[in-house]
């Protein structure tokens, strides 16, 4: 058995190498953490409405997902014990980039999906997986999704993390749904993403999206938010909600 220790080690090592190995091919638009002014958009992709740091520098992105300073205001561990016992689990990261979550959840789940709309973070995360031993290669899947589906099989994933995604996702009420459908019942749903307030790190105020929202639009689609945090991330809010497996009403 490996320790949790020694993978989290490897998996630093890994995706350092990665991001220095990269092909830095600017095609699809992808956000970064940092505030930087928008960058112009040319109107000839059919990419996302998605204009900010590390447009189009692979590079950038990587290390900015990666970047060392990281792991003391997004607290990932505090994160992922959110999702309770994973033992036997299925868990689906949208929006996963690099895989910053998607790699610390392999040693603790049977499955981890990592899913991006972006190709070049499929094919960066499909090369971390390839270094990983052999136990946590099998555990793990990249899946290029669409916008506006995040390509689940109807009940495949027991819990969901969408972690500084949300608010590039267009039409989520619909989103949402269509992921209500990709869990299983009781499935866990985590959203973190950065408060509204004036902050050193995150998106411009145009891609975030209040908390309280979050809330609306997770019961539009169906889900049952179970807490809300504000206080545990400096940067960040985390809203946990369910799917509530259907009441039968019993036929008369
Ligand atoms: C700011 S990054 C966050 C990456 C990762 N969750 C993290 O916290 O390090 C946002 C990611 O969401 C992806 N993304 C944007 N819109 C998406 C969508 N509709 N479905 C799935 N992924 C999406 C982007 O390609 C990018 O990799």
């Amino acid at each position: 058995m490996f320790s949790e220790r020694f993978y989290l080690l490897f998996a630093l090592l890994v995706l350092g190498a990665g991001a220095c190995r990269q092909d830095a091919t600017p095609t699809a638009k992808s956000p970064g953490f940092l505030r930087e002014p928008k960058a112009e958009t040319t109107g000839t992709t059919d990419a996302l409405p998605l204009p900010q740091t590390g447009e189009g520098n692979f590079e950038n992105l990587v290390a900015d997902f990666e970047s060392k300073d990281r792991v003391i205001w997004q607290k990932p561990d505090m994160v992922i014990a959110l999702l309770g016992d994973l033992h036997g689990k299925t868990v689906a990261d949208i929006g996963a980039g690099s895989g910053y979550f998607t790699f610390r959840l392999v040693p603790k789940a049977e499955k981890v999906i990592g899913i991006d709309i972006d190709p070049r973070f499929i094919t960066f995360m499909d090369s971390v997986k390839v270094r990983l031993p052999q136990p946590y290669q099998n555990r793990f899947e990249s899946r290029l999704a669409k916008y506006d589906d995040p390509m689940l099989q109807p009940g495949e994933a027991d819990a969901v993390v969408i972690v500084n995604t949300y608010g590039y996702i267009e039409n989520r009420v619909q989103y949402l749904k269509t992921l209500h459908t990709g869990m299983t019942n009781n499935g866990r749903l985590l959203i973190i993403d950065f408060k509204k307030n004036n902050l050193p790190i995150g998106p411009p105020a145009e891609f975030k999206v209040a908390q309280n929202q979050v809330e609306r639009e997770l019961r539009s689609a169906g889900f049952t938010p179970v807490s809300i945090d504000n206080e545990s991330l400096d940067y960040q809010y985390i809203v946990l909600a369910e799917k509530k497996a259907a009441i039968d009403t019993p036929k008369h």
